[in-house]
């Protein structure tokens, strides 16, 4: 396959090079992309890897079987349009089309099937989103879902590199005897060092935040439940990687913990832990999404809560896409192109 990344320099641009590097994808080429050319080159399978700008010429001249987008809701809008009219996919990690009607949010382990023949432009959904419902998924299986509320406690690099700048400027400047003020450039409203901030993303009207929504109304989608109640409230926390959500949930029908740990410890691309916790920095560079403290309300036969972690960059953004790829490239998405790229026409 012929693959571009556009955004290559980005914290989830890298890691879907890495995703790329550690899976058997077939790629005959892989060309990086990201707001200007570079004279410092990246690395994939080892062999140096050039950056230049995108534009939509460089990108619709590549004829690539897909492009990986992970650079801003912006460039996406600028320059998917001309990648898709060159007939390349597009797996868009931005927001920009995440709910447009037609499109499909797929979250492969939940809901591969919303992949129709046609379909040729992907979004990757909300990092938070994504671990949130490949929690959800197992329950809704096996006793549907009534109501869901979540808090979430997200990592600075879900904010990119600038959030992964951010804290360790306040962390050096603690170190050396300051008191850890806010960084200049901090995507983040209040330090983050040593502090919790309950705001990701800026607030509409109702003050709820543009994270809260996109979580609310990707869920929905995702679980193809469009009356769900969903509620989020969405904090960022000093963790480097890794999203953890404190989930409450009421089903449709009774159920009880043992019967909702059996679907998870069945659950593709799930950790049941049945005892015990897990944390961020447990599952950091893994593709796996792990849910712990499952546990009834009081003894209730619908209401209960669980705690979910995922590595956001991994399993909420670039593994994500890569497994669209792989269950494109396995429906034999690829394979017409492939063999004209090979004929050399
Ligand atoms: N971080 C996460 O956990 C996460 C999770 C899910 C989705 N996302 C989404 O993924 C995307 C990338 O996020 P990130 O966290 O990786 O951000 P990041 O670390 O700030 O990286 C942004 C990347 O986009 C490139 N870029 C910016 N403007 C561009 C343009 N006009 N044309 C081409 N490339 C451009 C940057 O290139 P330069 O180096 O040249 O500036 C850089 O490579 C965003 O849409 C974000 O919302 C992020």
């Amino acid at each position: 396959m012929r693959l571009a990344v556009v955004g290559a320099t980005g914290v989830v641009g890298d890691t879907i090079l890495r995703v790329l590097e550690g899976r058997g994808t077939p790629i005959s080429q892989l060309d990086a992309f990201a707001s200007r050319a570079r004279d410092e080159a990246l690395h994939f399978r080892g062999a140096p890897l050039a950056v230049r700008a995108a534009t939509p010429e460089a990108l619709a001249a590549g004829r690539y079987d897909a492009v990986f987008f992970a650079s801003s809701d912006d460039a996406s809008a600028e320059l998917a349009p001309a990648v898709l009219a060159s007939g390349a996919v597009v797996i868009d990690n931005s927001s920009t089309y995440r709910l447009d009607e037609g499109v499909p949010l797929v979250v492969p382990e939940v809901n591969a099937h919303a992949i129709a023949p046609g379909d040729a432009l992907f979004p990757v959904a909300n990092c938070s989103a994504i671990v949130l419902v490949m929690a959800l998924a197992p329950v809704a299986r096996v006793a549907g879902l009534r109501a869901v509320r979540v808090a979430t406690y997200q990592a600075v690099s879900g904010a990119g590199r600038a959030g992964l700048e951010a804290l360790a400027g306040e962390e050096r400047d603690a170190f050396s005897g300051g008191a850890g003020e806010r960084a200049a450039e901090s995507p983040f409203r209040a330090p983050i060092y040593r502090n919790v901030v309950p705001q990701v993303g800026s607030f509409d009207e109702f003050g709820d935040s543009g994270e809260e929504k996109k979580v609310v109304a990707e869920t929905r989608k995702i679980l193809e439940l469009p009356g769900l109640h969903v509620a989020a409230t969405t904090v960022r926390v000093p963790v480097r990687r890794a999203h953890s959500e404190a989930v409450f949930f009421k089903t449709a029908r009774d159920t009880d913990v043992a019967e909702l740990g059996a679907a998870f410890a069945a659950a593709p691309g799930v950790v049941f832990h049945e005892h015990g916790i897990v944390t961020p920095r447990d599952v950091e560079g893994q593709d796996l999404v792990h849910v712990a403290r499952l546990r009834a309300e009081e003894g209730s036969r619908r209401h209960f809560q669980l705690w979910v972690v995922g590595d956001q960059l991994r399993k909420g953004a670039a593994t994500n896409g890569v497994q669209i790829l792989e269950e494109l490239h396995a429906r034999g998405r690829f394979t017409a192109r492939e063999a004209v790229q090979e004929a050399g026409v």
